[in-house]
């Protein structure tokens, strides 16, 4: 099993090119699902996520092809590759696919839209939660499906004729439940309101595709969407909008090594309350037309409290990576996770390092250390695991983080990134 070395100690100086977005690029791919038609997605993430679904559509009858020939250092603009599913020729997901990742279970609405049937495992993903579907099925009984549960399948019929248009109203936000609901309801009969619709930019790059791809969706971007229902959907070419969340993570990178760096491609309006908390610990942010420019000088960091909530609040993606940060903030920060109640994993890994963090229920109380020091530590998930990183970039002497499959689920080439700004940090693989 791979792992990566962190020797602390270095500013990172230079520019950073920022990827396609993990959580955009999975249900952008998912979408291809809904049309006989090829759709073709630029600007794509090379990351292992998108290796998994790649064969969990393949398994549905997809086929996918790259479209030119990239150097593997060219990480600008993606890759792009076009998804044709002319042929569903199965529509079951089955339990050792779909439980690698749980992005994997939204192919239950565009099988269920165009083939009537489906049957989907119960998803994995991430340990930071109980993370139920309820709201996935829920949002599908609205539309007509019959669903039944069964030796940890979800299977689920429409009704003769296809999905009906319903109403959808969303008691909590959930990003898995709308591009689901979204997804059927384009290809349901008549009319649906989604009322309680995440606004994530991730939800708004999928209804904005689909809308590409022929389907008639208002309200985009907004908490109510209302969908009127075509019957059939066709090709169309979209690219993936840049990872918000690695955003974060490179501007909390800066504002925890220092030096001055531009991110280049990166979307400060998808942002903009992460944005602001980072400015407030002492970075100063720069938004021009090509991307995001982060200076940290000597100066301290500032704690700060946050409390993560649904878009545009603080996004609980950027929890661990904030944290982080606060190891080494003057004062105590009160970090607040109120989307997932399972979050706090990489706390003790960060104690490792000599962080003074204690929970108390959904709240981390972090006291900032003057310094850290290199250690032994394990990632536990795909944010935590970055979070470990963040940390090593000041630590003293080396850290080595194992079980980085983690980070390569849904990071592009980070070490070439962090080394390209001057970050000592390189790849053992056993
Ligand atoms: C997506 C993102 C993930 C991000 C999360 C929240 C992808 C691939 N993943 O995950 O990175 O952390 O949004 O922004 O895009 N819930 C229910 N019932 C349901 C569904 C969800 O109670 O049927 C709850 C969950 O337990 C959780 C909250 O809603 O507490 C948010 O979950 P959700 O928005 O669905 O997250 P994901 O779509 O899984």
């Amino acid at each position: 099993m791979d792992r990566i070395k962190i020797t602390g100690g270095n500013p990172m100086n230079g520019e950073m090119v920022i990827s396609g977005a993990k959580n955009a690029a999975l249900p952008l791919m998912i979408t291809s699902l809904l049309t006989d038609k090829p759709l073709t997605l630029g600007n794509m993430p090379r990351l292992a996520d998108v290796n998994t679904l790649n064969r969990i559509l393949g398994n549905h009858g997809v086929n996918f092809s790259v479209q030119g020939k990239r150097k593997s250092s060219d990480s600008l603009f993606g890759e792009t590759v076009a998804y044709d599913a002319k042929d569903i020729v199965d529509t079951t997901a089955p339990y050792e696919m779909v439980s690698r990742m749980r992005a994997s279970f939204w192919v239950l609405a565009p099988l269920l839209a165009r083939m009537g049937e489906a049957k989907v495992s119960l998803p994995g993903g991430c340990a930071i939660g109980t993370r139920p579907v309820d709201l996935h099925l829920s949002a599908l009984k609205a539309l007509g499906a019959q669903i039944e549960l069964e030796n940890g399948y979800v299977i689920a019929k429409a009704p003769q004729g296809g999905l009906t248009g319903g109403i959808i109203d969303f008691p909590m936000v959930s990003v898995g439940a709308t591009h689901q609901a979204l997804m059927a309801a384009t290809l349901a009969k008549g009319q649906t309101v989604i009322k309680g619709a995440a606004c994530e930019p991730e939800v708004t790059d999928v209804a904005e595709c689909l809308v590409k791809m022929g389907a008639k969706i208002e309200g985009i971007g907004t908490p109510n969407l209302t969908i009127e229902g075509v019957d059939c959907l066709g090709g169309a070419q979209h690219n993936v909008v840049a990872d918000r969340i690695e955003t974060g993570t490179f501007i909390m990178s800066v504002a925890m090594a220092g030096g001055d760096v531009f991110l280049k491609g990166a979307r400060a309006d998808t942002l903009e309350n992460a944005i602001e908390v980072i400015c407030q610990t002492g970075a100063q942010i720069e938004v021009q037309d090509e991307g995001i420019r982060v200076v940290k000088t000597n100066s301290d960091i500032q704690a700060i409290d946050v409390i993560t909530m649904p878009y545009p609040g603080f996004p609980t993606d950027l929890q661990a990576q904030f944290m982080a940060l606060m190891v080494k903030a003057k004062g105590v920060s009160r970090i607040q996770e109120t989307i997932f109640e399972n979050r706090f994993m990489h706390v003790q890994e960060l104690a490792r390092l000599g962080a003074k963090i204690q929970l108390e229920g959904d709240t981390a109380i972090v006291t900032g250390v003057d310094s850290l020091h290199g250690a032994q530590v394990m990632a536990t998930d795909l944010r935590a695991s970055v979070s470990l990183a963040i940390a090593a970039l000041v630590a003293e002497g080396e850290t080595e983080i194992s079980r980085i499959y983690h980070l390569d689920r849904g990071f592009e080439n980070l070490e070439e990134k962090f080394r390209g700004v001057g970050v000592q940090i390189e790849r053992v693989s056993e």
